[in-house]
């Protein structure tokens, strides 16, 4: 990699500076050659997360599934083919793109609701296929036996709740009451269930709902004296330092060890257990990748100045609605700051992407930076009155430009 520019420095929050270093290091050159708004995704942190994951879980049978729907991007699930791992999909199209690029179907997880509706045209043997109702169970369950599928159980338990009215359950998985009937009947079919799942949600904030949930799903195994082979945890952690709105860090109660002995506890509620299955996606790829712009426009009224940009939340960076990132500007500046909005170009309030102090010194021209873009920022793009960002991919030594941004004839066409 080149060497870091020395003149950069985080214009936000203090700390990351090696973070920053490595992402100035990589965009500099690149902005020579790519008009903003761009992404620009990294290997580099995606093999260093799943280094992590794997040594401190490495006592452990795990097996680590890549959630394609958090980054649905061509070159990274070539890298994890490459590296002999497997897929969890949860639509059609992820499905199709897996096949597309190679994986075998013994490497593919299926995932998501109501896909009884389109995984019959896809029917492949070899599949591990995680049923998530009474009607899929039924739909799928000749296909499953005559293909001889991995079927598993996405059990909904207590655990699992909506996180913007906690009240309320997800819409996904079986309840208890309607799991069991639905294992005695794939019983009766003669496929017996290998794999229990639950996915509770996103940015779990301790290990303590992992334990609730793992041993309500026991629970639910012994009085149905089940014995899964594989115990599919989902995904959910969340990834070190990411902010809520509110500039708390949402991994504040995350803590591994309490994580590692759960699971080694949790091996023996399961008798027949030999894998522990994970699906994390956040916590692989949200810091591989970022999302740079230019200011276009500024403007300054009451107590508020705003910068107006090429690109932002409406664009490029929905999760920016309830987390905070790091960002830093390029070049520096330093100086007095005030409080600022960054905003994308289109027309609401809504689109913007940060509001916190930053240096006043800041000015049209300048690129912002904004870190942690490598999670569930590609599949919620939108083409609002604009077409899509280019995209650029660091293999670990070069970079190059993955998709082009979009024309107008493209943007235009999608009419017929
Ligand atoms: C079934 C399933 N597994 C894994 C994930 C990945 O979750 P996260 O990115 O929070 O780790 C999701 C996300 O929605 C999911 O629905």
């Amino acid at each position: 990699m080149n060497a870091p520019p020395a003149d950069v420095a985080a214009p936000g929050p203090a700390g990351e500076p090696e973070r920053v270093r490595f992402w100035a290091a990589l965009v500099r050159p690149l902005l020579e050659r790519l008009a903003t708004p761009f992404y620009l995704f990294s290997v580099t942190p995606v093999r260093a997360a799943l280094a992590e994951l794997e040594a401190r879980l490495s006592h452990l049978p795990v097996r680590h599934w890549l959630s394609f729907k958090t980054q649905p991007l061509r070159p990274l699930l070539r890298w994890w083919r490459a590296q002999d791992r497997a897929v969890e999909v949860v639509s059609e199209f992820e499905f199709l793109a897996a096949r597309a690029e190679g994986f075998a179907p013994e490497q593919i997880l299926v995932n998501g609701p109501a896909k009884h509706h389109w995984l019959p045209r896809h029917a492949v043997p070899g599949l591990s296929v995680n049923l998530d109702s009474v009607a899929e169970a039924r739909a799928l369950a000749p296909l499953a036996r005559g293909l001889g599928w991995r079927l598993g159980l996405r059990l909904n338990t207590a655990e699992e709740f909506d996180p913007e009215s906690p009240r309320h359950p997800t819409q996904f998985g079986l309840t208890p009451t309607e799991a069991r009937p639905v294992l005695h009947h794939l019983r009766r079919c003669g496929r017996e269930p290998e794999i229990l799942h639950f996915h509770l949600r996103t940015n779990v904030t301790s290990a303590r709902c992992y334990e609730r949930a793992l041993r309500e799903a026991a629970a639910f195994c012994a009085a149905a004296r089940w014995r899964p082979r594989f115990v599919d945890c989902g995904g959910g952690w969340p990834p070190p330092g990411v902010r809520d709105r509110a500039g708390r860090r949402l991994d504040a109660r995350f803590n591994w060890d309490a994580l590692r002995r759960l699971l080694e506890r949790a091996r023996g509620w399961f008798p027949g257990l030999e894998e522990f299955w994970l699906e994390n996606g956040r916590w692989l790829t949200a810091r591989s990748g970022v999302l740079v712009v230019t200011v276009r426009d500024v403007k300054e009224r009451r107590g508020l100045r705003h910068l107006i940009c090429d690109g932002g939340r409406t664009l490029q960076a929905l999760v920016s609605l309830w987390e905070q990132h790091e960002l830093f500007g390029l070049p520096a500046r330093r100086g007095p700051r005030v409080l600022t909005a960054i905003t994308g170009p289109t027309c609401m309030a809504f689109d913007q992407l940060a509001r916190r102090p930053l240096p006043r010194a800041l000015r049209p021209g300048d690129r912002l930076v904004w870190l942690d873009a490598g999670a569930y920022h590609l599949p919620w793009e939108t083409r609002f009155s604009h077409g899509r960002a280019a995209v650029a991919w660091h293999d670990g030594r070069q970079v190059r430009v993955v998709r082009r941004a979009e024309r107008f004839a493209e943007w235009w066409a999608q009419w017929g």
